[in-house]
C-alpha cells in the first residue's frame, strides 16, 4: 500500500467512525400525543350505540411515524372502567412494559392517565392499535398504525398518489357490556350484525382517485369474530407489504384478511372515469354479510351501480393457496437498505418445537375455549409485574403443556418459559371446524407452512417453505388443519400469545410466553418504567427500588 493510498484509508477510517458516533449520539425523533378516552354516540348501523371514542373519534386517530421513531402517547382514561390500549403488530423491543394487554400492564383506573413510551425499532409496515380490556374492541378505540421507511431506505415501488386506511371487522348492535355479559354468562356470542369499514356501513366511506394515478390502500381486519375478503369491482390489487414485509407484487381480485391482519395493496384507477364499489365480506361464515365504500374516480361520471362484485364461497382450498402465495420479495429492503433475504431464516436449526391445538370445552357448565386443555384466567396482578417484584403465587412458568394433551380443560393463567435466543418451531394444530386467527406480541414470526390434516413431524416439515415466506405477527389456521411458524426469541419480556377471535380470546384461548435470561442487563431488557402503573399484589411498591 503507497502511502497516499494509506492516508485516504485512515482519514476515510476517521470518517466512518465519526459517522458511526454520530449515528449513536443522534436521538431517533420524538413524536407526542395526548388521547382522551370517552364514552360517546355513535351510529354506524343506523342505531344509536354508546362507541368509545378517542379525542372524540371512531375510530380513533391514526398514528403515522417513521422507523426508529419514539412514540410518546398520554392515554387518559374518562370512561367509568378501567382501560387500557395495545398495538397489535408493534414489536416494542426489550419493553413489554409497553405492551398494554391484561399480563403486562395495570389497567389505567377511570379518570387516571398513562404515557406509554414506545420506539418503532427496525419496523415498516401497517398495523392497527386496540383496546385490550373486556370487551372494549367491540365499542371502537381502535385505530391505524403505520411506520414509514426512513427517507434513504429503497421502497420497492414509487411512492403512491394517495395512502389510505382501511379497518374493517364484523360489528354488533348490541353494545360492549351486553357482549361481555353473555361471555361471563358462560355463552357464545350471536352472530354480527354486519360489517364496518373506518367506522361506517353501506357506502359510508368514499375514497377518491384520480384516474391514471395509483394508490395504496393499508387494510387491516380490526373486527371480533370473523375472517373477511375485499374486492375492489373491476380493478385488481397489486399486494405489496404485509405486516411490514415487502412482498413479491402478486396481483389478486379478491383477498382474505383474516382476524389481526394487516395487508398493503396498489390500485390503479386504470378504468372508466366511474365509481367503482370496494366489498368486503365476511369469510366461511353463513350467512355471509357485505358491506361497501365507494371507490370515486374525481372525473367520474356516474354513481356505483349494479350489484358490488361477489366474493369466493367456501372454498378453503383458494384461500389456503392464496395464503401460501403470499411471498417475501427477497431482494427488497425492508426497515433496513440490506435485503430482506439476507436474514437465511430456513437455514437455522430450530432448537425447540411448540405444538398448540385449540379446543371449545365447557368448563363448569360454560363455555370456555382452550389451548392444550388450558383455559387462561388473568391474575389479580399482571404477570410482568408480578414477575419483576418476585412476587411469587401469582403464576407458575410451565403452567401449560409445549405439546396437546386432548385431556380434560381446565382453568389456569397459563405461562410457558422460554429462553433468550432459542430458534422456536410452534405448530398450531386446529381440530375444530372453524378458520382460527393468532397473534404473538413482541416477534414477527416466518409462516413455513400450512395444509390441511394432522402435522406430523416426519411428513409436514417436509413442505416448510424454507426460502421465501414473510415475517408477519398474524396467521390463520384453517379448519382441521395446521399452521407451522418459526420465530427467533430475540425480545426479552412477557409476551402473549393469543386468539385473534375476541370471543375465543377474552374465553380464555390465549397464554404468556416468558422470554428469559437470567442477564438482568438493560441491554436485553428496560427494567419498570419509572411511570409504571401498580396494582394488585404490587400495589404500594416503588417502581425504582434502589
Ligand atoms: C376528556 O373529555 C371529556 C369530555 O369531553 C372532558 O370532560 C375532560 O375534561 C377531558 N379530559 C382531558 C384530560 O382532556
Ligand atoms: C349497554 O346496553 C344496555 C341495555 O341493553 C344498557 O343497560 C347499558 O347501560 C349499556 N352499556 C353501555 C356502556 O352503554
Ligand atoms: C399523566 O399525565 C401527566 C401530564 O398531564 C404526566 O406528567 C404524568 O406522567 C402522566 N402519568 C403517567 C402515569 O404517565
Ligand atoms: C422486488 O424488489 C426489487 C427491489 O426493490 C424490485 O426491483 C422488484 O421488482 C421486486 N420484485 C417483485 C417480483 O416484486
Ligand atoms: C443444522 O443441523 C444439521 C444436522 O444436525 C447440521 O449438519 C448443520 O450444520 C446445522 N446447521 C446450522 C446452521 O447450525
Amino acid at each position: 500500500m503507497s502511502n497516499k493510498t494509506l492516508q485516504i484509508s485512515l482519514s476515510f477510517l476517521l470518517l466512518l467512525s465519526l459517522f458511526s458516533l454520530l449515528q449513536v449520539k443522534a436521538d431517533d425523533p420524538y413524536r407526542f400525543f395526548t388521547w382522551n378516552v370517552t364514552f360517546g354516540d355513535i351510529w354506524p348501523l343506523g342505531v344509536k350505540q354508546q362507541g368509545i371514542l378517542i379525542n372524540g373519534q371512531f375510530p380513533g386517530p391514526q398514528i403515522e411515524c417513521v422507523t426508529n421513531d419514539n412514540i410518546i402517547i398520554n392515554v387518559f382514561n374518562s370512561l367509568n372502567e378501567p382501560f387500557l390500549i395495545s398495538w397489535n403488530g408493534i414489536q416494542q423491543r426489550r419493553n413489554s412494559w409497553q405492551d398494554g394487554v391484561y399480563g403486562t400492564n395495570c389497567p389505567i383506573p377511570p379518570g387516571k392517565n398513562f404515557t406509554y413510551i414506545l420506539q418503532v425499532k427496525d419496523q415498516i409496515g401497517s398495523y392497527y392499535y386496540f383496546p385490550s380490556l373486556a370487551m372494549h374492541k367491540a365499542a371502537g378505540a381502535f385505530g391505524g398504525f403505520r411506520i414509514l421507511s426512513r427517507p434513504m431506505i429503497p421502497v420497492p415501488f414509487p411512492p403512491p398518489s394517495g395512502d389510505y386506511t382501511i379497518l374493517a371487522g364484523d360489528w354488533f348492535k348490541a353494545n360492549h357490556t351486553d357482549l361481555k355479559a353473555i361471555l361471563d354468562r358462560g355463552q357464545r356470542l350471536p352472530f354480527p350484525d354486519g360489517i364496518l369499514i373506518n367506522g361506517h356501513g353501506w357506502n359510508g366511506n368514499t375514497f377518491t382517485v384520480q384516474q391514471g394515478k395509483t394508490y395504496r390502500f393499508r387494510i387491516s381486519n380490526v373486527g371480533l369474530t370473523t375472517c373477511l375478503n375485499i374486492r375492489f369491482q373491476g380493478h385488481r390489487m397489486k399486494l405489496v407489504e404485509v405486516e411490514g414485509s415487502h412482498t413479491l407484487q402478486n396481483t389478486y381480485s379478491s383477498l382474505d384478511v383474516c382476524l389481526g391482519q394487516s395487508y398493503s395493496v396498489l390500485v390503479t384507477a386504470d378504468q372508466q372515469p366511474l365509481d367503482y364499489y370496494i366489498a368486503v365480506s365476511t369469510r366461511f361464515t353463513s350467512p355471509v354479510l357485505t358491506t361497501t365504500a365507494i371507490l370515486h374516480y374525481s372525473n367520474s361520471a356516474r354513481g356505483v351501480a349494479g350489484p358490488p362484485p361477489g366474493g369466493p364461497t367456501v372454498e378453503i382450498d383458494f384461500s389456503l393457496n392464496q395464503a401460501r402465495s403470499i411471498r417475501w420479495n427477497l431482494t427488497a429492503s425492508g426497515p433496513r437498505p440490506n435485503p430482506q433475504g439476507s436474514y437465511h431464516y430456513g437455514l437455522i436449526n430450530t432448537t425447540r418445537t411448540i405444538r398448540l391445538a385449540n379446543s371449545a370445552p365447557i368448563i363448569n357448565g360454560k363455555q370456555r375455549y382452550a389451548i392444550n386443555s388450558v383455559s387462561f384466567i388473568p391474575a389479580d396482578t399482571p404477570l410482568k409485574v408480578a414477575d419483576y417484584y418476585k412476587i411469587s403465587g401469582v403464576f407458575y412458568v410451565g403452567s401449560i403443556p409445549d405439546r396437546p394433551t386432548f385431556g380434560g380443560a381446565y382453568l389456569q393463567t397459563s405461562v410457558m418459559e422460554a429462553n433468550y435466543r432459542e430458534y422456536i418451531e410452534i405448530v398450531f394444530e386446529n381440530y375444530e371446524t372453524t378458520v382460527q386467527s393468532w397473534h404473538i406480541d413482541g416477534y414477527a414470526f416466518f409462516v413455513v407452512g400450512m395444509d390441511g390434516g394432522q402435522w406430523s413431524s416426519s411428513g409436514s416439515r417436509k413442505s416448510y417453505n424454507l426460502r421465501d415466506t414473510v415475517a408477519r405477527y398474524s396467521i390463520q389456521v384453517y379448519p382441521k388443519s395446521w399452521t407451522a411458524i418459526y420465530m427467533p426469541l430475540d425480545n426479552v419480556g412477557m409476551w402473549n400469545i393469543r386468539s385473534e377471535n375476541w370471543e375465543r380470546q377474552y374465553l380464555g384461548q390465549q397464554f404468556y410466553l416468558r422470554v428469559y435470561t437470567p442477564s438482568n442487563s438493560w441491554r436485553d431488557e428496560f427494567p419498570i418504567p419509572k411511570n409504571a402503573l401498580l396494582c394488585g399484589r404490587a400495589a404500594g411498591r416503588k417502581t425504582r427500588p434502589l
